[in-house]
């Protein structure tokens, strides 16, 4: 019998914690992380979904792992890291949380004026510094300004295979929209532009480019 393709990929936002009711996030809906972890299923791969705070249902046949801040993130992919073949970061991970984080409610005049923050660990980075040989990594980038660049530099940076690079400044793709229009940069110099689709698609096509 052949071996499954075993799939990780991350979803949504993170949400770094003020106090119990305050937090830092950001819009992402997980609907580009659930529909590749849905069109990687059909494909029959095995597939880990590991998925910040959203309210979408899991696609049927995934293993979800629930997590909130980007330090829980860390932790259950690099827990998964060891199975996987194909490894897909979508999820918008929170860059900074607060440095203080109080165990109290923070009534109005105790809020700080000015938080202090501390930078949060460079999930994909490490996981393609620990990776073993054959494991294939793509992030996505997020993008406002000189988009190319942008996404050029967190490939090599990042260590990536594929970098899908999405310009959120665009209207109606990206946070939350059922539509992207994603480029894909490849490390051995690839560009290709999928053009705007339904979110179900572009999962479709960023799968047949990037697991053939
Ligand atoms: O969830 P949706 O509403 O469907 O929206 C989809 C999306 C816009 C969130 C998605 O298409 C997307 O662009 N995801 C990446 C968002 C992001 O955080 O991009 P970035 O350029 O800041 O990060 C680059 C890469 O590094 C990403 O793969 C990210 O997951 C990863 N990263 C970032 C920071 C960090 N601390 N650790 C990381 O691993």
């Amino acid at each position: 019998m052949t071996k499954k393709i075993q799939c990780l990929i991350s979803a949504g936002p993170t949400r770094e914690w003020i106090d119990p009711v305050r937090f830092i996030s950001n819009p992402s809906s997980g609907k580009m992380g659930y529909a590749l972890a849905e069109e990687a299923v059909a494909r029959g791969f095995e597939v880990d979904l590991v998925s910040g705070p959203v309210s979408l249902t899991p696609p049927p046949g995934v293993r979800l792992h629930r997590v909130v801040t980007a330090d829980e993130m860390e932790k259950t992919m690099k827990e998964l890291l060891d199975r996987a073949h194909l490894v897909i970061m979508t999820a918008a991970v929170c860059d900074h949380r607060p440095k203080k984080q109080w165990s109290e409610k923070l009534s109005k005049e105790d809020f700080p004026k000015n938080l202090e923050w501390v930078k949060n660990n460079d999930i994909v980075r490490g996981l393609s510094a620990a990776r073993k040989n054959g494991q294939k990594i793509i992030g996505f980038a997020a993008e406002t300004t000189d988009a190319m660049a942008h996404a050029a530099e967190k490939l090599a940076t990042k260590g990536l295979d594929w970098i899908a690079l999405n310009d959120v400044s665009q209207k109606g793709i990206g946070f939350a929209s059922d539509f992207n229009d994603v480029t894909l940069l490849s490390s051995a110099g690839e560009t290709i532009a999928l053009g705007r689709e339904t979110k179900k698609k572009t999962a479709q096509k960023i799968l047949d480019r990037v697991w053939p």
